[in-house]
């Protein structure tokens, strides 16, 4: 008779938990956890649970000062109280994408297809989505330092290689920054960068790229293969009436991202859109028909959860 015994050479025990993946291994967004002490010890404030009797001004998240729009909450209400609110098709309602594509033509004079507009749930789906249809394990993606510190985790989680770029004396990659990292990486024989995010106006350092610098970074992205994501998600928060230059204008081969979080002030209502070039379409709606039914990015939605308790 044959006795088959298995035995674990290296101690592995099935039945035991395995602890993270090291692509989930990530730092925690450090902005999150401190939000969540904030929230706490405002509650204990509110409820007298504490000798602290100040308010907590919050400055960790960019969160809105205000609600969203009154226009968008009355809307919303209707929406409640008449539609069924089932899924909808993955890419988003049409007509919510039509509306975002004439925005591009009234804001920036650029056509955009509406069929290229997906709506997520706010930008950070929107980075998922990217860097998981738009590039392969171990890819390069640059990133600037200092930049918005959820790039380089997303990276992590959908095993991508963060190369670190440093902003120029005006806190910004250039098509000049970026040329001279090509070069470094090239003479060193360090694979070459296949993607670059970056958003701009920036956070946290608020340096906006002209529109002539947005041309030359687009172009650049283009000569040397890589993929750009803009993040736009700060446009229409700029002093001095400077007009930002959307990716869109110059490149149909850049991810454009976006956001209702910030200009509309809907932080909690995660909702967002990427504008989606050519090659990417099939595969980010059939990502997007997966992720977007399972995963609200950052947070669940404020009003869902509320209404669910
Ligand atoms: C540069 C940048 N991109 C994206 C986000 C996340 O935005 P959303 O709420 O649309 O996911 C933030 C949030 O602070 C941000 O600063």
């Amino acid at each position: 008779m044959l006795l088959l015994v298995w035995a674990p050479s290296h101690g592995f025990n099935p039945a035991a938990p395995h602890g993270p993946s090291e692509r989930g291994n990530i730092p925690s967004f450090k902005v999150m956890d401190t939000f969540a002490r904030a929230v706490e010890i405002d509650r204990a404030v509110k409820a007298g649970e504490s000798d602290n009797t100040l308010p907590v001004l919050h400055c960790e998240v960019g969160q809105p000062q205000t609600g969203a729009p009154s226009t968008v909450v009355r809307s919303a209400c209707l929406h409640l109280q008449n539609d069924k609110l089932g899924y909808t098709s993955a890419e988003g309602v049409l007509e919510l994408r039509q509306k975002i594509s004439k925005h591009y033509k009234a804001k920036y004079d650029v056509e955009v297809d509406p069929q290229r507009i997906v709506v997520t749930t706010g930008s950070s789906a929107g980075f998922l989505l990217s860097f998981v249809g738009g590039f392969k394990r171990g890819d390069v993606i640059a990133v600037g330092s200092s930049g918005y510190p959820c790039y380089r985790n997303v990276c992590q989680s959908t095993e991508l290689t963060v190369d670190t770029i440093k902003l120029n004396d005006d806190y910004k990659i250039t098509a000049s920054t970026l040329r001279e990292r090509v070069n470094f990486r090239a003479a060193n024989n360090l694979p070459p960068i296949n993607g670059l995010i970056l958003s701009s106006p920036s956070n946290p350092t608020g340096a906006m790229l002209e529109a002539k610098e947005m041309k030359d970074l687009c172009e650049t992205c283009t000569e040397n293969g890589i993929r750009f994501i803009s993040d736009e998600i700060y446009h229409g928060i700029v002093y001095d009436k400077k007009v930002e230059a959307t990716a869109l204008k110059y490149t149909n081969n850049a991810i454009v991202i976006n956001s209702f979080s910030k200009y509309y002030s809907m932080s909690g209502w995660r909702l967002g859109w990427v504008v989606v070039p050519e090659d990417l379409g099939d595969c980010f709606n059939s990502l997007q028909q997966v992720i977007r039914q399972l995963w609200s990015m950052i947070n669940a939605n404020e009003a869902r959860k509320k209404s669910a308790i």
